[in-house]
């Protein structure tokens, strides 16, 4: 295993709540709930394994076309995490960001998404980035909008539009995990995801642990990174 490979920055598609719920007879947004204690013990995990940034898909700019009795759910649940959680979070100095478009967000969820990222900005242990609103394609035309709004003149470098991406100062990711068996990218990360490592499991998100995260990293750890050298 070659152990001197850089790993900084690990990001999950979280995927197959629905199911999960579904085959235990139970609504869509318990699987949604049974998600939350998976962020949670991964959190914990990466942590321990001292990943300096963990990036979870939260809710894609997409995921609007759901029925709005999940919509709502999953926007409830993000309050509840966010104020019941933000004290631990903050004891285990975990650095809360999110990316997305976010001012399309409920206010009350713009006001605590600001008030999270401010009042964990000083830690500098594993930074959770969350992704809500998100679309990979969106956050290219925003940076682009940003760009002409600033008054940038060509030519655009990849320098120049990475400074106006969401959160220009966090590394590629180097290992994007999906859960539930679908092998795709669904719009997230699109910009940064162009020399990352993917791993897929058939598990669903609400069955993700430790373990899971560990095989993941194990497996990254045994590739070969080659971006376009012999
Ligand atoms: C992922 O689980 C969570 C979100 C997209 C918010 P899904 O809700 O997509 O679960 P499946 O894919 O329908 O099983
Ligand atoms: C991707 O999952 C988005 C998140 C995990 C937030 P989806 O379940 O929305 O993706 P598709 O529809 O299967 O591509
Ligand atoms: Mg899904």
């Amino acid at each position: 295993m070659e152990t001197t490979k850089k790993l900084e920055h690990v990001a999950i598609i979280m995927d197959g709540n629905g199911r999960w719920a579904k085959s235990r007879g139970l609504p869509r947004v318990m699987g949604h709930h049974a998600g939350v204690k998976a962020v949670e013990r991964t959190v914990r995990a990466a942590k321990e394994l001292g990943i300096p940034y963990l990036s979870l898909y939260a809710f894609s700019t997409e995921n609007w076309k759901r029925p709005r009795g999940e919509v709502l759910g999953l926007m409830g649940l993000f309050r509840y995490y966010l104020r019941s959680k933000l004290e631990e979070l903050c004891k285990e100095e975990v650095r809360l960001r999110f990316a997305g478009e976010l001012t399309a967000l409920p206010e009350d969820i713009v006001a605590i998404l600001d008030e999270t990222a401010e009042k964990t900005k000083e830690f500098r242990g594993t930074q959770l980035i969350t992704c809500v609103n998100y679309g990979g394609r969106r956050e290219i035309l925003d940076a682009v909008n940003k760009m002409l709004t600033a008054g940038e003149t060509g030519p655009v470098t990849e320098e120049t539009l990475q400074k106006y991406l969401y959160l220009p100062d966090v590394p590629d990711p180097d290992l994007i995990i999906r859960t539930s068996g679908e092998l795709r990218l669904s719009n997230f990360w699109l910009w940064q995801s162009a020399y990352s490592e993917y791993y897929f499991t058939d598990k669903y998100w609400p069955d993700f642990d430790k373990q899971d995260l560990l095989d993941a990293v194990g497996d990254y750890y045994e590739r070969e990174r080659r971006y376009g050298k012999a």
